[in-house]
């Protein structure tokens, strides 16, 4: 009760119908969200005012041209050319390759290293997360429409979980509106009190649903229950390379789709901390001097429980980096020279343009 657990299905208690008509979801929402505030108040310092003024309103950061061109260039070079080991993971038609960022990576790329310990990113990375517990850093690159494949279950709006966390992209390609943008429903982060009755009745009902990721505690929602709760359609992040959003990914967003088979690659954060916390800091890895290696201690930690049967790993070794890169580079030319597929695309509705 008093962690981050959110999966319905994997937890009696919490996929409890009796319990949850009872208030049992909704007052975990309620308290992880009063804390998530009471932290954020505290995190403010060294967060940019209009950007804090943006994440509050909106749920989210953008900035765009966030790094000087010329260092930008040099950052995005050197990011694409390195030689590490990565692992990809295939959902639906999409394979997302991930590299962890950790000391070896930082030491190669020294402007990367210097941009993660920039006091504004850091304050603003904090800010989102509602924690100062340093986020895990990976290069990312999402391909889309190259594997056969179920559609893609990224493309349906969703809530990551049920309190305050954080993801962030820092987009090394420009994003069109047909390759796969990040979107992200305005205002959707605020426990408005539409919200928590939605929270509740889903909390009720999710159980007796049969869709499976809501019940594993991503609760899904359809773009027409947005006007009830008072929301606008989602805001479609197309974007130029360059540009970082920070977002708090218990608002509602999802992968937009396409018809067309798509390359996005990023650098990207991720963190999210047990919830109930009063305090902002004392996170013990950070303490043992290991946070810069918390992306790769967590592929490892994974790969431990896998080979004990504890835990299922999804994500498998794909070999160095700029190969695979280079591999998938090659399928979404290929892709689109070939025409768009044939079979019918779901598609998220057309939001707001950014
Ligand atoms: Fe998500």
């Amino acid at each position: 009760m008093a962690t981050g657990a959110k999966s319905f299905v994997d937890n009696p208690l919490l996929g409890s119908g009796r319990l949850n008509r009872a208030g049992l979801h909704l007052g975990r929402v309620r308290l992880a969200h009063a804390l998530g505030r009471w932290r954020r108040g505290r995190l403010t310092h060294a967060v940019p005012p209009d950007w804090r003024e943006q994440f509050d309103r909106d749920g989210y950061i953008a900035v765009p041209g966030i790094l000087p061109l010329e260092e930008f260039v040099r950052l995005r070079a050197a990011l694409l050319q390195l030689d590490l080991e990565c692992r990809e993971h295939q959902q639906g038609e999409t394979v997302t390759l991930r590299l962890p960022v950790g000391p070896q990576l930082l030491r190669e790329v020294p402007v990367l290293a210097k941009l993660l310990a920039d006091p504004s990113w850091r304050a603003a990375m904090a800010y989102v997360a509602a924690t100062r517990s340093e986020p895990l850093y990976y290069l990312q690159a999402v391909a889309g429409g190259v594997a056969e494949g179920a559609p893609d279950p990224q493309v349906e709006l969703h809530a990551d979980t049920f309190h305050p966390s954080m993801k962030a992209w820092l987009f090394l390609t420009n994003v069109a509106d047909e390759e796969r943008p990040l979107t992200y429903v305005a205002g959707s982060h605020r426990l408005s009190p539409q919200r928590a009755a939605w929270e509740q009745a889903k909390s009720v009902d999710v159980m007796a649903s049969d869709d499976r990721l809501s019940q594993r505690g991503s609760l899904r929602i359809s773009p027409e229950e947005l006007e009830g709760l008072g929301l606008p359609q989602p805001t479609r992040f197309t974007v130029p390379a360059n540009t970082l959003v920070i977002a708090d990914t218990c608002g509602f967003h999802a992968r937009g789709d396409s018809d067309q088979a798509t390359l996005r690659i990023e650098l990207w954060a991720y963190c999210r901390r047990t919830p109930f916390l009063p305090w902002t800091g004392l996170d013990p890895l950070s303490a043992l001097g290991l946070s810069k290696r918390k992306a790769e201690l967590a592929t490892r930690a994974v790969d431990w429980l896998a080979a004990r049967g504890w835990m299922k790993q999804h994500w498998r070794p794909a070999g160095p980096w700029r190969e695979r890169l280079a591999s998938y580079q090659s399928s979404v030319t290929a892709g689109r020279s070939a025409g768009a597929r044939t079979e019918t695309a779901r598609s998220v509705p057309v939001g707001v343009g950014f």
